[in-house]
């Protein structure tokens, strides 16, 4: 635990730089913000947003009104997201809450929402977690957590990492580096939850990227009980 926060701690201003962003893993939020297909209006909730690395594209496909909530437990982390935020001029579209995803209040969430937004009833219209879920150990409860910010019928997307297959095999010691060094648990699978809380199998959609290192999957969840 300790390794984990100063991983995202002090490592936070690197992590843009030094995650593979660009040869591995922008490929996975791309496919992913496909698959989870926010409307114009939506509000989003990043789970684990870490540096904000999904709010421009997030913001593009919400536009001109969407909002994100980017939460993350790291303060450094979201020091990096606020930095961005306030570099593209987007304070009237994105609020960060700093949280422990396994504590996460509902609450709090609608309130940064109906802030944003001027009203409504503060409920989410989707969740998307990018790399997130498999370093979060109590993850089951980050994603009930979670659950409970989101409209009924609302879409969820869950973007992750498993050993890539296949030819790409080769390249498996690799992804367990990445996994080890990020804290990540390349066994986790954190997609299972959404696939098994959709509201209907035909729902889920998946993609894979790079070899099937990464892992997109999407779907509407199943309301949750009150
Ligand atoms: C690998 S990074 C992914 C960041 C971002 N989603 C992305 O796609 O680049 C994992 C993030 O999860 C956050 N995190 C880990 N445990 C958490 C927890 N219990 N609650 C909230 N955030 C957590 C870390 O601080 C870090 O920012």
């Amino acid at each position: 635990m300790a390794a984990l926060m100063r991983r995202y701690g002090v490592g936070a201003r690197w992590y843009d730089v030094l995650s593979g962003e660009r040869l591995v893993y922008r490929a996975g939020r791309q496919a992913g913000i496909a698959l989870l297909d926010p409307g114009p209006g939506d509000v989003v909730i990043d789970l684990g947003c870490g540096t904000g690395l999904n709010f421009a594209l997030l913001l593009a496909a919400t536009a001109p009104s969407g909002v994100v909530i980017g939460i993350d437990r790291s303060s450094e982390m979201l020091a990096v997201a606020q930095r961005r935020i306030d570099r593209q001029g987007w304070r009237d579209r994105v609020r960060l809450i700093r949280a422990d995803a396994a504590e996460l209040r509902s609450d709090e969430v609608a309130r940064a929402v109906i802030d944003l937004r001027g009203g409504g009833d503060g409920r989410a219209d989707a969740l998307l977690a990018t790399y997130s879920l498999s370093v979060i150990t109590e993850r089951e409860e980050a994603w009930q957590r979670a659950r409970a910010c989101l409209r009924p019928d609302a879409r969820a997307c869950i973007v992750d990492m498993q050993p890539p297959h296949g030819f790409w095999r080769v390249l498996s010691p690799l992804a367990r580096l990445a996994c080890a060094t990020g804290g990540a648990d390349i066994a986790a699978r954190p997609w299972r939850m959404l696939e098994r809380d959709a509201v209907d199998p035909s729902s889920v959609r998946r993609a894979e990227r790079k070899g099937g290192h990464i892992v997109a999957v999407a779907a509407t969840l199943a309301a949750t009980r009150p």
